[in-house]
């Protein structure tokens, strides 16, 4: 997947810019709040999802402007495709001239993987935030697991119900024995799927920690269920916390409570890893997510990395400039200093919305 050139019109606050990228790395640099992050938004646009920063459709149109114009040249599969994107307060989409009726149409089209500082909270915050990226993740390379994860939510919500219920306390027991079993079954099907695709994220994460840290790190993950991997299966789990359930009036156990553990040298990456080895660690984990998605889909995404370098030392920032092999990269970055270390590639000076 490359792009051969991007065009903007009254896009956030791009009135208007032609863009043709090379086809390695890219860095976007300029000072603060001149339209790096705008331009980085634009490309991941095009993968057809929403906004990276949960922007609504009608911020991105440019103030005063009635609608913004998106369009995109690129090389996937070989051939040279063109897409459209027009945001008003809400966005269409069309590729090679013929209109789609959903963006979402562009998933699969034009694959990109972002990095953008929020994706700290999956090493920083809560499980949920993890969880997330897991089930975005493996949505994208098992078709399946939408219906699946949806199966597990339903069954899930039908048996906090049942132990909400005054009415159903006579022969909650009784509901619970059936439910159980296939609360249960739908929990394996979703934690198997997961871990599967832990299995083929962590060697290509560790890779990139390595290089990262020019080996003196290394990065490993663990999917946790919440009373430990080691106490049976989830039909056991449920049995064992019925009684905690019953009087919690909720489901304690189960994928909804799983986490996935990060370790930096063996130490949790949230309670112990530092500011640079939280970057690293989701840094990993991104660029992971690419090789993943190259191995399946025989296509390299394009990578786009907001602001990916402060925080990073001299040899992680070295490693990132020039061992992103034969995939695009972005990167937006506002010092200049950041990128006299890269071999090769283009610059793209941003000011007030405009590219030098
Ligand atoms: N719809 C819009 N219309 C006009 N301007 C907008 C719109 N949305 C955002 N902006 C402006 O775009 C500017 C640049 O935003 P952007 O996030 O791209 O900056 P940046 O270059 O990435 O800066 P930083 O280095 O601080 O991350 C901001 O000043 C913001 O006010
Ligand atoms: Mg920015």
């Amino acid at each position: 997947m490359k792009v051969k050139a991007l065009r903007l019109r009254d896009f956030r606050n791009i009135a208007g810019l032609e863009i043709e990228p090379c086809e390695t790395v890219n860095i976007i640099y300029g000072e603060n709040a001149q339209g790096k992050t705008n331009l980085i938004e634009a490309l991941w646009l095009f993968s057809g999802m929403k906004s990276f920063r949960g922007a609504k459709d009608a911020e991105l149109v440019r103030f005063g402007a009635e609608r913004a114009g998106l369009s995109l040249r690129f090389e996937s599969g070989g051939r040279e495709q063109e897409a459209k994107l027009t945001v008003t307060n809400r966005r269409t989409a069309s590729l090679n001239g013929v209109g789609l009726s959903s963006p979402t149409g562009l998933i699969r089209q034009f694959r990109a993987v972002v990095f953008a500082p929020s994706f700290l909270s999956i090493v920083q915050s809560g499980p949920g935030e993890r969880r997330r990226f897991l089930d975005t993740a493996v949505c994208q390379t098992l078709p399946a697991y939408p219906k699946i994860l949806t199966e597990y939510q339903r069954l899930l919500k039908q048996r906090n119900a049942a132990l909400r219920d005054p009415k159903a306390e006579s022969r909650l027991e009784e509901l619970l024995d059936v439910l159980d079993i296939q609360l249960a079954a739908a929990a394996e099907t979703v934690a198997k799927a997961r871990i599967g695709y832990l299995e083929k994220l962590s060697p290509a994460a560790e890779a990139v920690y390595e290089g990262l840290s020019g080996g003196r790190e290394a990065i490993s993950f663990l999917y946790r269920t919440r009373f430990g991997n080691d106490n049976g299966t989830y039909l056991e789990q449920l049995a064992a916390h019925r009684r905690t359930d019953i009087l919690s009036r909720t489901t304690n156990v189960g994928p909804h409570r799983d986490d996935l553990e990060i370790c930096i040298s063996g130490a949790s990456a949230r309670l112990y890893g530092s500011q640079g080895q939280q970057r690293s660690a989701a840094l990993s984990m991104k660029l992971a997510e690419a090789a993943v998605l190259h191995n399946e889909t025989g296509e390299q995404p394009v990578i786009l990395l907001d602001d990916v370098m402060s925080e990073l030392d001299a040899r992680r920032q070295d490693y990132v400039l020039n061992h992103i092999e034969d995939r695009q990269v972005f990167i937006t970055c506002c010092d200049p200093e950041n990128f006299k270390r890269l071999t090769g590639g283009r610059t793209f000076f941003v000011k007030e919305g405009s590219v030098f």
